[in-house]
């Protein structure tokens, strides 16, 4: 059965935030950050090798793979067709957003307000990447959110990093955080293995909030 967003996003306290060149590397990334404790995985609709990467891992076992980034409606149905598990985008548009409820994909829209995150949540969403999370006045700001939106769930990503993921994953209103730190560019370059799941060990101890266990 195909998992819901709230279950997603319950897996792991970080999703690793991906830029995928080729298939060798994304392969050993992939397989690094499983093998670290992060299963869950958002490719980047940045490359051109991007489909591709997630037609690829979506494979790997125990992997949760979807796609970032996601612009348009043609984008989240390229996507779809490549077997992502769920959707991420920056924002949202109206076209996107009928989409994504048209499609049924479990979708965590970018949200930087409360008003669009209400606007959402009457279409029924409950779960948003709160993006550009440190630009937008970092824990301070969504912190603010949790009492008068008490029912909503947010996945802080932007500016996240080793040393103040575990603030972000403190709040009551966070499930988890994404981020590229655990999958940084010159480690995939390298197909440095071993620093990636080093970093994702690390990442996947993060606690979160007594609301999410
Ligand atoms: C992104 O879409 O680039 C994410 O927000 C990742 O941001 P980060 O590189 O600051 O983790």
């Amino acid at each position: 059965m195909n998992k819901s967003i709230a279950q997603i996003v319950s897996i792991a306290p970080v999703i690793p935030v991906l830029v995928l060149e080729d298939i060798e590397s994304a392969l050993i990334t992939g397989e690094a950050l499983i093998e670290g404790g992060l299963p869950v995985l958002e490719i980047t609709l940045r490359t051109p090798a991007a489909l591709e990467c997630i037609r690829v891992l979506s494979k790997l076992k125990g992997a949760v793979v979807g796609a970032g980034t996601v612009l348009s409606p043609e984008q989240l149905a390229a996507a779809i067709d490549a077997g992502a598990s769920f959707a991420v985008s920056p924002g949202v548009t109206p076209r996107l957003i009928e989409a994504a409820v048209r499609a049924r994909v479990p979708y965590l829209p970018g949200v930087a307000t409360a008003s669009e995150a209400m606007a959402l949540t009457e279409l029924g969403l409950t779960h948003f990447k709160f993006f550009p999370a440190e630009a937008l006045g970092g824990t301070k700001h969504l912190a603010s959110l949790a009492s008068p939106l008490p029912h909503i769930r947010f996945c802080p990503t932007g500016g996240i990093t080793k040393e103040n993921a575990k603030n972000w994953l403190a709040l009551s209103n966070v499930c988890c955080v994404g981020g590229s730190w655990v999958a940084p560019a010159d480690a995939i370059r390298e197909r440095d293995a071993r620093r990636i799941t080093s970093l994702a060990r690390e990442a996947a101890a993060l606690k979160r909030s007594a609301s999410f266990g």
